[in-house]
């Protein structure tokens, strides 16, 4: 029998691309679907037949009834949301057990992680990173720092481990002089929450995921945050703690490189970040405003207001690059129906000298190249397939691919499943 492959889908800008929506349409194609990369950071839109989730932990392909969704080793769980999250979509009727198989490596964040990542944050003062608050980085250190909690710690002397760790970071905090919080409450529906974990399928991943590639299954890899955000290649320090490339894929599923076939890069027709950081192309005015505005840019996490600009072609290429993307998929172009012009940033100028290669730092004496093109002017929404779109949005589409070597594939042109044109 021919061998499974695993397909990756992955932001390839500063996260919030669509990557939810993509999944749940790209699913009916695959048998798996599995998260490799963060934790509930991640806030994954999805709509149809008038309902809309948004999944934090829980794979994106949970909707389809018959299929596998696992959360990978790579990833970090924080017992109470995971509930939280778990419950709401079996109130809704989807029933996970059984279906939804979670990596005993997968790392635990507990209550203390939440209040060290304040701590640091509040420390950093106007250096702080704008993290989302989960504790990703606290517990990515402590993984890292080989003292963390995994899944696979709740099935043995669970309540002495955690007590071991939950005392070493009271310590911590206390040196940080941070000592103003209570996690009572929290702590108690944490704990509940790792009951409520033991229900599930808690098992060794990597193996079931290599048995189904063996059996001739494929699987669909969900990213998280997007490359500008990864520990190593993005905006560091303005970034998550974990690798949201395509490395990050076999490491944090346990597949090889050879069992990838298709990375689809994922991206907006305009950009956002949201938190601190750098961000070249970022629009201070009415035009940002706009985007904000029709795009809904709010995060689904935090609430708080995206950050938006035009597409940045010198970190799309250099994404393209780190990930090997070998499809685009452009999503929302829809919200800029009604723009008279659109711009892309083709190259930065620094300090008198042009080029397109991403930097190593990006300092405030750099400033995009521009190109700029006629808008379309109409609703993207009204046509059914690639060829019927007006010609203006074509050239804007016809020239992404024609700078970063990558065909476009989808085009999505609104928030629910129906609106995906495919070429
Ligand atoms: P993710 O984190 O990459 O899954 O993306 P988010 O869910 O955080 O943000 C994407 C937002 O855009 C969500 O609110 C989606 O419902 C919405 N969305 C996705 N695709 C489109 C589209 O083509 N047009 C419009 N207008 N909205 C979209
Ligand atoms: P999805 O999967 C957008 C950002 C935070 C902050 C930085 C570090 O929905 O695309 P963290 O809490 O991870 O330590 O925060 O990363 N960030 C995201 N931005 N989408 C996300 O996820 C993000 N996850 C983290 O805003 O700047
Ligand atoms: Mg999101």
């Amino acid at each position: 029998m021919k061998k499974g492959k695993v397909d990756a889908l992955l932001g390839i800008v500063f996260g919030d691309e669509g990557k939810g929506k993509v999944v749940d349409v790209f699913t009916p194609e695959y048998d798996v679907v599995a998260r490799f990369a963060g934790g509930p950071n991640a806030g994954h839109t999805i709509i149809f037949e008038g309902k809309k989730f948004v999944l934090r932990s829980i794979p994106s392909g949970i909707f389809a009834k018959d299929k596998v969704n696992i959360i990978g080793n790579g990833c970090v769980i924080a017992p109470d949301l995971f509930m939280a999250e778990a419950k709401e979509l079996e109130a809704a009727g989807y029933d996970l057990k059984g279906r939804l198989h979670i990596s005993k490596r997968a790392h635990l964040i507990l209550p203390t992680h939440r209040v060290l990542d304040r701590a640091y944050e509040a420390a950093k003062g106007k250096a702080k990173v704008g993290t989302t608050g989960k504790g990703i980085g606290p517990t990515y250190s402590d993984k890292a720092a080989r003292i963390g909690l995994r899944v696979g710690d709740i099935l043995d002397r669970f309540e002495e481990k955690y007590a071991a760790l939950k005392a070493r970071h009271k310590q911590i905090l206390k040196d940080l002089h941070y000592t103003d919080y209570d996690i009572t409450d929290e702590e108690k529906l944490w704990l509940e929450g790792v009951e409520y974990l033991r229900g599930f399928h808690l098992t060794d991943t990597e193996i079931e995921i290599n048995r189904y590639l063996k059996e001739g299954k494929n699987v669909l890899a969900e990213g998280a945050q997007g490359t500008m955000l990864d520990i190593d290649h993005g905006t560091y320090p303005f970034v998550s703690s974990s690798n949201t490339t395509s490395g990050g894929v076999c490491t944090g599923l346990g597949v090889g490189p050879t069992d990838i076939r298709e990375v689809f890069g994922i991206f907006k027709a305009y950009s956002t970040r949201v938190g601190s950081g750098p961000f070249p192309v970022e629009l201070f005015d009415e035009t940002g405003d706009t985007l904000r505005e029709v795009g809904h840019e709010y995060g689904a996490v935090t609430g708080r207001n995206r950050r938006c600009g035009w597409v940045d072609l010198v970190a799309l290429k250099y994404a393209i690059m780190i990930n090997g993307v070998t499809q685009l998929i452009m999503m929302k172009s829809d919200v800029m129906n009604d723009f008279e012009t659109i711009r892309v940033a083709t190259a930065y100028e620094i300090g008198g000298r042009t080029t397109s290669e991403f930097p190593y730092e990006i300092t405030g004496d750099l400033r995009p190249v521009y190109t700029e093109f006629e808008g379309w002017k109409c609703d993207l929404r009204r046509y059914g397939s690639y060829e019927e779109f007006p010609e203006a949005f074509k050239r804007y589409v016809e020239f992404i691919e024609r700078q970063t070597g990558v065909p476009v594939k989808i085009i999505s042109v609104g928030p629910d499943r129906g609106e995906t044109i495919v070429r």
